[in-house]
C-alpha cells in the first residue's frame, strides 16, 4: 500500500474528491492548494470521519517553484515520506490563439506544465533517494490531439505533462534497484470547478463522487497510463488518435 500521498489541487474537484476516497482507505494525506481555508475544512471533515489518519494541509501556488520544493520537503518530513504524489493542480483558462487571450494561455501553460514539471522534479527527488515511489500525473484526454480555440493551450499542456511522465518513465528503464512507477491519467469528463459551467450540457459528464472514485480505483492499479472512465474514453481514445483533425475538433 503507498501508505503517504501528497496530492496538489486537492481543495475542490478532483484532487478534494480523491483525497476523501484515499482517506476511506487509510491512507495519510498532505493536500495543497492556495486555497487554505477549503484545505483545512476538509482536513476537519477526514479527521472526523477517519481518526485513525494523518491529514497535514498546506497553501501552495504551484506557480511558486520554490514553495514546491520546500511545501514537498516539509510534506516529506511531517508523514515521515511520501509513496505517492499526485500532480493534480490545474487551470482551465484559454482563448483561441491570436485573438488577444495570451495572458489566460500563458497562465494555463505556466500551471498546467511549468508548475507540473517542478512538481515531478520535486517527487522524483524524494522518490530516486528512497528508490520507491509512486508519481501520478493527471492529464486529459483532450491530451490526444491539437485541440481548437479556447482548449488548444490546455490541451498541449496535458500532451506535455503526459510525455514528460513517458520520459520519465523512460529513465527508470533498466533500473532495478527500487519500486518507482509513473502512471499518467486521463481524464474524460468529471464534474468539478473547472467545468461547472458545461456540466449540465456535456453528455459525457459523471459526477465528482463517480470520477474520483474511478480515479482511485486506476491510480491503484498503477498502470502506465488509463483513461478514466475506462468507458467510454479509451474508446474514444483510440478515435481522437486515429480520426482526421475535422473530425476531432467536432467532438471537444
Ligand atoms: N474535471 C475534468 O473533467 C477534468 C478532465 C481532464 C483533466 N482534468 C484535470 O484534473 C485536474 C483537477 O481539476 P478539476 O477538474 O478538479 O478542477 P478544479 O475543481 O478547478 O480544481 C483545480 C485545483 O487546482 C488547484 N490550482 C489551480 N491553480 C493552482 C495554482 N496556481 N497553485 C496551486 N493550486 C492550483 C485549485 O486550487 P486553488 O484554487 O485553491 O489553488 C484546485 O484545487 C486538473 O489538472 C485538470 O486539468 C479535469
Amino acid at each position: 500500500m503507498r501508505k503517504n500521498i501528497l496530492i496538489t489541487g486537492a481543495s475542490s474537484g478532483l484532487g478534494a474528491g480523491m483525497a476523501r476516497i484515499f482517506a476511506a482507505k487509510g491512507h495519510n494525506l498532505a493536500l495543497t492548494a492556495r486555497r487554505l481555508d477549503r484545505l483545512e475544512a476538509l482536513k476537519a471533515e477526514l479527521l472526523t470521519a477517519h481518526g485513525d489518519i494523518d491529514v497535514e494541509v498546506y497553501a501552495l501556488d504551484v506557480n511558486d517553484h520554490n514553495q514546491v520544493f520546500e511545501v514537498f520537503k516539509k510534506a516529506t518530513k511531517d508523514l515521515g515520506g511520501l509513496d505517492r504524489v499526485i500532480v493534480n493542480a490545474g487551470l482551465g483558462k484559454g482563448g483561441r490563439i491570436g485573438t488577444g487571450r495570451f495572458e489566460a494561455n500563458r497562465e494555463t501553460a505556466m500551471t498546467n506544465f511549468v508548475a507540473a514539471l517542478a512538481q515531478c522534479e520535486a517527487a522524483m527527488e524524494h522518490f530516486y533517494e528512497r528508490k520507491a515511489g509512486h508519481l501520478v500525473v493527471i492529464s486529459s484526454m483532450s491530451a490526444m490531439r491539437g485541440m481548437p480555440g479556447s482548449m488548444n493551450t490546455y490541451a498541449a499542456t496535458k500532451a506535455g505533462i503526459a510525455h514528460l511522465a513517458e520520459g520519465i518513465r523512460s529513465d527508470l528503464i533498466g533500473r532495478k534497484d527500487h519500486d518507482i512507477v509513473v502512471t499518467t491519467i486521463y481524464p474524460g469528463y468529471i464534474a468539478s470547478e473547472m467545468n461547472e459551467k458545461v456540466g449540465q450540457e456535456q453528455r459525457l459528464m459523471v459526477g465528482t463522487d463517480t470520477g474520483c472514485r474511478e480515479l482511485v480505483k486506476a491510480i491503484n492499479k498503477e498502470p502506465v497510463d488509463a483513461a478514466v472512465p475506462q468507458w467510454p474514453w479509451a474508446a474514444l481514445g483510440v478515435v481522437m488518435k486515429n480520426a482526421p483533425l475535422s473530425v476531432v475538433r467536432r467532438m471537444v
